[in-house]
């Protein structure tokens, strides 16, 4: 979904929590949004008020590979832990079976699948437990 939205949709889904930028050489190359507990909604596990999330995720197709989309999401969980999240969770389409897998090795779980309005296309939300060592 976030492939092609406007604008104005971006706009309004980055004031729904914190957005982090990228810059490479004064470009933008990267970027994440994270949501704090309390700003996620729209599934059972989203809707539980000790889980965080991420989405809007993507790096610059040419400096793909290179780690950068690992250290955006560390950055996201470093958040959902500051802020006191048990659980950081995401979703993306269930047909993009790469992403399942490497969110997978990255820690995350299966928790259940959602179909959001906006979307033709049923999506896998999965999410990692914070360890307590991170939670402090
Ligand atoms: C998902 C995305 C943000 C990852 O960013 P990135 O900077 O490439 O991420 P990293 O370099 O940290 O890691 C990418 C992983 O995919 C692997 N990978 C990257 N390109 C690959 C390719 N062509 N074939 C196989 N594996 C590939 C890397 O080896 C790495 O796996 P590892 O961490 O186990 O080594 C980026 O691919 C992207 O912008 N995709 C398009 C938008 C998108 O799908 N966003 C997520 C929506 S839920």
């Amino acid at each position: 979904m976030a492939t092609h939205q406007t604008d104005e949709v971006t706009r309004e889904r980055v004031e729904q929590g914190e957005c982090f930028v990228a810059v490479a050489d004064e470009a933008l190359c990267g970027t994440i949004l994270f949501k704090e507990v309390g700003r996620t909604g729209g599934c059972h596990w989203y809707d539980r008020d000790d889980v965080a999330c991420f989405g809007q995720f993507a790096v610059e197709p040419k400096l793909q590979a290179n780690g950068l989309g690992r250290r955006l999401i560390a950055l996201a969980e470093a958040r959902a832990a500051a802020t006191g999240a048990r659980e950081i969770a995401l979703d993306t389409a269930e047909s993009a079976t790469h992403l399942v897998s490497w969110y997978m090795r990255l820690g995350y779980r299966f928790i259940e699948h959602a179909q959001w309005t906006h979307t033709n296309y049923r999506s896998v939300i999965m999410s990692k437990t914070l360890q307590r060592s991170v939670i402090g």
